[in-house]
C-alpha cells in the first residue's frame, strides 16, 4: 500500500486522536506536549500539521508550529508496524519544509524519547548539550487578572486543602474523583472517566463547606469565585437574571474556576416563599448549570445548611454530580483544630484531649471562636495585672464554657437522616 504525505485536514482528526492514543502511553509526568495542547494547536497562526495517508488512514503525524524566524518541530509520530523510520523521515522533510516556507531560518526539535532523538540526529540536527526543556501550565490568574478581579475572584492560599481537619470522606472523594482525572486527563480518558463539573456541599453551619469550597479551588490551583444571585443588583427581576447570565459567561471566559453559591436555597427552594430571588433568576441560574459540563476546568460547587428544603429536581444527577455532606468534627477533627489554635496562641502545656471533650457539640467555627475568646482572656489578664503567662488550659476551658455549641443532639440528628436520604458520591 502506497503512504502520501499531505497536508492535515479537518477530517484527520479522529485517525490522529487515534494513532495518539495507540502511541503515546499514559503518561506518569506531565507530557510536554499533550494530545489536547496538539488539538488545540491545530487551529493556531503558524501551526503546521502534515499526516501521512495510507489508503485514507492516518498512520502519521507531523506537529510544528513556526514563529518568525525560528521554528518549533513538536512531535512526529508514525503507526507501528508501518515503515517507522522512512515514514518519519517524509513526515519530518514535509513539515520543514513548510516550516521554511513560512520563513524560518532555525529548527528546535522537542525530543521525547531516544529513537526521536536518533531519527533528528540522522536528518541533521545536533542536540543543544546544555538546554533542558521546563514547562508550566499559565495559572489562571496570570493569564486573566482583570477579569478575575471584576468578578471578585482570587487564588487561595496553596496549604488550605492541607490544612482542613477531618472532613476525610469528602476530601478523598475530591482526590480521587476530581483531583485525579484533572492530573490524569489521558488516563480518565481511556475510561471514559469524566471529572464532576458540579457538586452541592450540605451540613450545619460553621462545619466547614466554605472552607471546603476554598479548599478544593487551593487544591486545584484554579481561581475561586463566588457568585451571590440574590445580591444582584438591578431593577427588575428579567434585568437581574440577564445580569446572572452575562456573570457566567464571564467565568466561562476564565481558563478555569471553583464557582461558589453559598446558601443555594436562596435560590432553589421547593417552597416559592423560601426563595429569595424571582423565578426568573433562578431559572437563569437552572439553565446555566449544564455549562459546567461543556467548559472544562470549572468547578459549580454549591452550599446549603438545608438541603432538605431544596427543590428535588434541583438535585437530581443530571445536575449535579454529587451531594456531599459535611457534618460535626468528630473527636480526632476536634482535636486537630483545637492542636493548630493552641499552637497559634500558646506555648503552655494545654490538654488537647480535656478541649475535646469540653466542645462535644461545637463546630470548627466554634473552635476557633472559643480559641480566640481564650486568647484574649490572657492577654487581657497580663494587660490589667502585669507581666502573666500565656493562654491556659483554664483560660480554653472557661472559654468552652462562655460559648454556645451551634450543634446539638437534634441537629446531629438531622444531619444523619439528611446524609441517609440525600448523599450521593
Ligand atoms: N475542617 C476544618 N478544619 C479546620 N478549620 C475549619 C474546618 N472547617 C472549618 N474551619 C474553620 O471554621 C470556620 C467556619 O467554617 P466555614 O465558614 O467554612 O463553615 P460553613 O459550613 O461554610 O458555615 P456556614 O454554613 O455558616 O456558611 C472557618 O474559620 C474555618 O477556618
Ligand atoms: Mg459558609
Amino acid at each position: 500500500m502506497t503512504v502520501f504525505v499531505r497536508p492535515y485536514r479537518d477530517r484527520d482528526l479522529p485517525g490522529l486522536l487515534q494513532l495518539w492514543g495507540l502511541v503515546a502511553e499514559a503518561p506518569r509526568e506531565p507530557e510536554l506536549l499533550s494530545v489536547d495542547d496538539a488539538v488545540d494547536l491545530l487551529d493556531a497562526d503558524g501551526a503546521v500539521c502534515v499526516v501521512a495517508d495510507e489508503d485514507d488512514d492516518v498512520v502519521g503525524v507531523g506537529l510544528g508550529v513556526a514563529a518568525g524566524a525560528v521554528a518549533w518541530v513538536l512531535r512526529v509520530i508514525v503507526a507501528p508496524g508501518v515503515a517507522e523510520g522512512e515514514i518519519s523521515r517524509r513526515l519530518l522533510d514535509e513539515l520543514e519544509a513548510r516550516l521554511a516556507e513560512m520563513g524560518a531560518r532555525k529548527l528546535i526539535a522537542l525530543v521525547v524519547d531516544e529513537d526521536m532523538a536518533a531519527g533528528l540526529e540522522a536528518h541533521g540536527y545536533v542536540p543543544a548539550r546544555h538546554s533542558l526543556c521546563m514547562q508550566r501550565i499559565v495559572p489562571a490568574n496570570l493569564a486573566t487578572p482583570s477579569a478575575l478581579a471584576e468578578l471578585g475572584g482570587r487564588m487561595v492560599d496553596p496549604g488550605l486543602w492541607d490544612s482542613l481537619k477531618g472532613l476525610k470522606d469528602a476530601k478523598e472523594i475530591i482526590e480521587r474523583r476530581v483531583i485525579l482525572p484533572l492530573a490524569e486527563p489521558q488516563l480518565a480518558a481511556r475510561h471514559a472517566v469524566s471529572s464532576p463539573s458540579a457538586i452541592v456541599l450540605f451540613g450545619p453551619p460553621g462545619t466547614g463547606k466554605t472552607t471546603f469550597a476554598k479548599g478544593v479551588a487551593s487544591r486545584v490551583e484554579w481561581p475561586f469565585v463566588e457568585i451571590h444571585p440574590s445580591q444582584l443588583v438591578a431593577e427588575g427581576a428579567e434585568r437581574q437574571a440577564e445580569l446572572l447570565a452575562q456573570t457566567f459567561d464571564r467565568i466561562f471566559d476564565l481558563p478555569s474556576a471553583v464557582v461558589f453559591v453559598d446558601e443555594v436555597e436562596d435560590l432553589a427552594a421547593k417552597r416559592d416563599e423560601e426563595r429569595r430571588v424571582n423565578v426568573s433568576v433562578t431559572n437563569e441560574f437552572l439553565k446555566q448549570i449544564p455549562r459546567f459540563r461543556d467548559v472544562p476546568h470549572h468547578l459549580l460547587t454549591c452550599a446549603t445548611n438545608w438541603i432538605s428544603r431544596l427543590d428535588p429536581a434541583f438535585l437530581r444527577p443530571g445536575r449535579f454530580d454529587y451531594l456531599l455532606p459535611v457534618g460535626p468534627p468528630d473527636a480526632d477533627a476536634r482535636a486537630a483544630i483545637w492542636r493548630r489554635y493552641v499552637e497559634e496562641i500558646t506555648e503552655e502545656d494545654v490538654d488537647i484531649n480535656a478541649l475535646v471533650g469540653a466542645s462535644e457539640f461545637f463546630t470548627p467555627a466554634d473552635i476557633e471562636f472559643a480559641a480566640r475568646k481564650a486568647a484574649q482572656r490572657a492577654f487581657e489578664r497580663e494587660h490589667f495585672a502585669g507581666a502573666g503567662r500565656r493562654a491556659l488550659l483554664e483560660d480554653f476551658l472557661e472559654a468552652i464554657s462562655k460559648t454556645r455549641p451551634t450543634l446539638s443532639a437534634e441537629l446531629v440528628d438531622a444531619f444523619k437522616a439528611d446524609t441517609e436520604q440525600f448523599a450521593r458520591y
